[in-house]
């Protein structure tokens, strides 16, 4: 009688385990308890219309409204985004990973694919008033297909889906990666490392502190027994 308690008890608590584990591994914005925030009173937010000034080589610029640029959005699971394109400018591949996105492409021609989880690549030929869905934490990306300028409106589901760049999130980092990290991973020398991290590092080049670096380089050496 008594084991069959204990039984019960240890089923009792892996069950919230599993419950917990499954909310957790599921994560999005909650869902709202009331009808808006009751600490937000304006709902409103002008200058989206406003096109974004594009100060970068790639050539395109996303303008992304989430809740720290639109308080309106707090509780409410959705964030607005426009993204301006110069002649054949790209915005980088990237990913959100707190969102999905719906993408519609207003003015222009793009080029635009995302990557699934087995990498197959989904790519297309967007035109004016064409939509498609980036899903959440996929990389994808756009290009301008023409010499004038492009416009789309991204719809996000969440009040602050996060952006990653796949090239900033390996080769811009504060401190840098572990140089034996990347020429592994990649298969390419110090040299070819450094000439991307250059393009893409915040101008900061932080190189990761000797000490840390000499105690990585130390334990990243091959035992000597098993050189011999
Ligand atoms: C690094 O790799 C590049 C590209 O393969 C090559 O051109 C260059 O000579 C290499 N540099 C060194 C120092 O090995």
């Amino acid at each position: 009688m008594e084991k069959k308690i204990i039984n019960g008890a240890i089923l009792a608590i892996f069950t919230v385990i599993a419950i917990l584990s499954f909310t957790t591994t599921n994560a999005s914005d909650p869902a709202p308890l009331q009808d808006f925030c009751v600490g937000v009173d304006d709902p409103y937010s002008a200058g989206f219309d406003r096109t974004s000034v594009i100060d970068n080589p790639q050539g395109a610029e996303a303008t992304l409204v989430n809740v720290n640029r639109f308080p309106g959005l707090n509780t409410l699971g959705v964030a607005i985004a426009r993204i301006d394109f110069g002649p054949f400018g790209l915005n980088t591949p990237h990913l959100h990973p707190r969102a999905s996105q719906a993408f519609a492409v207003m003015k222009g021609t793009l080029y635009a694919g995302f990557v699934s989880t087995d990498y197959k690549l989904y790519d297309t030929i967007l035109k004016e008033g064409d939509i498609i869905v980036f899903p959440q934490g996929l990389i994808h990306f756009q290009f301008n297909l023409g010499k004038s300028k492009a416009l789309a409106i991204a719809a996000f589901g969440s009040q602050n889906p996060g952006r990653v760049n796949v090239a900033d999130g390996v080769f811009g980092t504060t401190p840098e990666i572990l140089d034996k990290v990347l020429t592994k991973a990649f298969q390419v020398n110090k040299t070819v490392i450094d000439q991307l991290r250059s393009q893409f590092s915040n101008s900061k080049h932080v190189s990761i502190d000797s000490a840390r670096s000499i105690l990585l380089e130390t334990l990243s050496q091959k035992p000597k027994v098993l050189d011999a």
